[in-house]
């Protein structure tokens, strides 16, 4: 495979340049993406898509706060509204099964299914129950994330992630959803990307709650995972049919140089993005070389807490996007130096397939209890435009081909992954980057709330329909 990413982009068939769907996604025959067990879903997250922050009794998050204050996401927008998903979620259910994907990962807004006292709200459990219900009438595989950020805002007022109690209290909320869900989801997600969570939302401030302190990072990760780990036998007692498991952002971190403090720079690099949440999970202790990376963060763990976080896990959700190059800082750490010339997306994130099947691969070796793997978000962003009823979204096309091959390699390079989650179904509410972002499968139009289906949709339906076809 090569290794220049946009290289592969210019030898695209002008077909699939042009946007038309002449030249479909045909895997080579011994591909696993031909494997009808392969899950092949979309994914989305409850503050990026729901909007109505004021109905059926939902109480205020940490994202309603963080977006209202000025300057913190772009244009000021916030997730009132998003894709009205709250309203349309009938419509949004049948336009995923139309175009024939069989899994969707959803999250749950914890501020809406219970308050303060813990007392369950009604309305809020039921629009997840008919939600869920009708995606499994409808035979879709269902991924359940129980926090993808949303926290909500009265936990944030008591110290949020930095006050322990935090993570008893997701272990409540965990044990009420799936008392209440119990049957219809197929997989349970305790967390959504740890280290967005701990890092910036409490490591340098660009999410919300918008605190920047490294040790204030640390002690975050730490009671997240800890909620994770408190969480994960409840989930078990309450619904033992369904998988449990987590979600983690992985980042590939290269250096041009070989030298020796440069590689060390992208060693601490992918310390830093990866082995701090992996290595507690999988192998029950923090990396060392991240207090090498922040001296003097440890943070404070009581006895029993590293066991109750590396309790084994029926799966390993992987979100990956991007590349970054380093070098050293000098000192003990790394900074980035962007790679010139390389192909990059709307978010400016470098195309890198070939990280995330090295990432996968290197995973293997390291961790000898690799639970399997679903990757849980794949995707980029791009200015998309309807014109005459259309979308060509010809990159989109070429980067989920590119990554769909990776995946498919690091099958074959002995990797168990299961499936594999489009992030994301539709254009959506993009955190700090507002609605400017759009990283959806479908258009939407927030003016009106019309979704278009965009031409990369339409290629992954007409795979999944050949798929299908040839089972
Ligand atoms: C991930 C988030 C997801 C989305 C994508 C682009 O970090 O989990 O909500 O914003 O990035």
């Amino acid at each position: 495979m090569a290794n220049d990413a946009s290289a592969v982009f210019d030898t695209l068939s002008p077909a699939v340049s042009g946007g038309s769907l002449a030249d479909p996604f045909t895997p080579p025959a011994d591909s696993s993406l031909w494997r009808k067990n392969f899950l092949l879903g979309a994914a989305t997250a409850s503050y990026q898509i729901e909007g109505a922050v004021n109905e059926d009794g939902r109480l205020p998050s940490i994202w309603d706060t963080f977006s209202a204050i000025p300057g913190k996401v772009l244009a000021g927008d916030t997730g009132a509204v998003a894709c009205d998903h709250y309203h349309r979620w009938e419509a949004d259910v049948d336009m995923l099964a139309s175009l024939g994907l069989e899994g969707y990962r959803l999250s749950i807004a914890w501020p809406r299914v219970m308050d303060a006292a813990g007392v369950p709200n009604r309305k809020g459990l039921d629009f997840y129950k008919r939600l869920l219900n009708r995606l499994k009438e409808k035979g879709i595989t269902t991924f359940v994330t129980l926090y993808h950020w949303d926290l909500p805002q009265h936990l944030e007022d008591r110290g949020g992630w930095l006050n322990r109690d935090t993570a008893y209290r997701f272990a409540d909320y965990a044990d009420l959803m799936s008392r209440e869900l119990a049957g219809t989801v197929d997989a349970w997600a305790t967390l959504n990307e740890p280290w967005c969570s701990a890092y910036l939302g409490y490591g340098n401030g660009h999410h919300a709650p918008g605190l920047a302190n490294d040790r204030f990072a640390t002690q975050a990760m730490h009671h997240l995972l800890l909620a994770h780990g408190l969480a994960v036998p409840v989930l078990r007692a309450n619904d033992p049919a369904s998988q449990k498991g987590i979600v983690a952002n992985i980042g590939r971190g290269t250096a041009n140089s070989e030298s020796a403090a440069d590689q060390r720079a992208a060693h601490l690099f992918e310390v830093q993005h990866n082995a701090w949440i992996l290595d507690p999970l999988l192998k029950g202790s923090y990396p060392q070389d991240l207090f090498e990376l922040w001296p003097g963060t440890e943070p404070l763990v009581l006895d029993g807490d590293m066991e109750t976080i590396s309790a084994p896990l029926d799966f390993l959700g992987i979100n990956y996007y991007f590349r970054t190059n380093v070098a050293s800082d000098g000192a003990h750490g790394f900074r980035d130096v962007p790679l010139e010339g390389v192909e990059r997306t709307q978010m400016g994130w470098e195309v890198y397939p070939d990280g995330l099947r090295d990432l996968l691969t290197a995973f293997r070796k390291t961790y000898h209890n690799l639970p399997p793997i679903y990757i849980t978000e794949n995707g980029m962003a791009s200015d998309d435009q309807v014109t005459d009823g259309h979308v060509e979204d010809t990159q989109r096309i070429s980067f989920l081909k590119r990554h769909l091959a990776a995946v498919d390699q690091a099958i074959k390079a002995g990797v168990d992954i299961r499936g594999y989650f489009l992030w994301s179904l539709m254009d959506n509410f993009e955190w700090a980057f507002g609605y400017e972002r759009r990283f959806g499968v479908v258009h939407v139009d927030y003016s009106t709330q019309k979704r278009t289906i965009k031409r990369s949709a339409q290629w992954v339906a007409k795979f999944l329909k050949e798929r299908k076809a040839r089972a």
